[in-house]
């Protein structure tokens, strides 16, 4: 992984790790302990910060336009804290905000929605824009939710789940174009 790119800022010495072909927009601000794997795509305006815990990316996920990630510093009476930890094949619409929760695979994050501390979504998994999802709550693979305050709406079918992958597909195909560019 490198380290440097002009989007990116050190805190206490520890700079942000990027893996292969990382396209960062200009505009965004990523700050600290945070590392984004592979393919991965960060779009303008997002900001990142990783002082207070850790946020880990995984690869092919697109942190799309405005969204912000942060995270909640460790205590006596939660000594881990609540680090932000996304997995891989992920999309995360515009102006969401993800706090101090953990996402796994193939999971889409509707624009606008909101993910608190402690809170879990695990694999294929749909979230609808504008979505509050509370503290803790653990959103079960296979099932859209959506609404504030949230609902389990349904199961998904096969064509949503095969979706996922095709999502951030398109998102690696996106950002090589803006990486040709750059
Ligand atoms: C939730 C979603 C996946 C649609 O699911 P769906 O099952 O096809 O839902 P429908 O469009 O058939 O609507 C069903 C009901 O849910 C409501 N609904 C749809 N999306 C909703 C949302 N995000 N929040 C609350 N209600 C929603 C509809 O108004 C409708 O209500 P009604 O029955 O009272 O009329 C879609 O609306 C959505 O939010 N997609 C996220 C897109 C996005 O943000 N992408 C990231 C940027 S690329």
């Amino acid at each position: 992984m490198q380290a440097k790119h002009p989007s990116t800022r050190s805190y206490k010495t520890i700079s942000p790790l990027l893996g292969e072909n990382v396209y960062i927009d200009s505009s965004s601000v990523i700050v600290g302990d945070i590392q984004i794997g592979e393919d991965s795509s960060i779009w303008p305006l997002v900001a990142a910060r990783g002082d207070v815990n850790i946020i880990r990316i995984g690869k092919r996920t697109n942190v799309q336009d405005g969204t912000v990630l942060h995270v909640t510093r460790k205590t006596p009476n939660n000594p881990e804290g609540h680090p932000l930890i996304i997995g891989d094949d992920v999309t995360i619409g515009h102006k969401a905000m993800l706090h101090g929760c953990q996402l796994g695979n193939r999971i889409l994050v509707g624009m606008g929605t909101i993910i608190m501390d402690g809170a879990k979504v695990e694999d294929d998994v749909i979230i609808g824009a504008g979505t509050l999802v509370p503290p803790n709550k653990v959103l079960q693979s296979g099932w859209l939710y959506f609404g504030n305050p949230m609902k389990k709406a349904r199961e998904l079918n096969d064509a949503e789940i095969q979706f996922l992958a095709k999502s951030a597909e398109n998102y690696v195909l996106l950002k090589d174009e803006y990486l040709a560019e750059s």
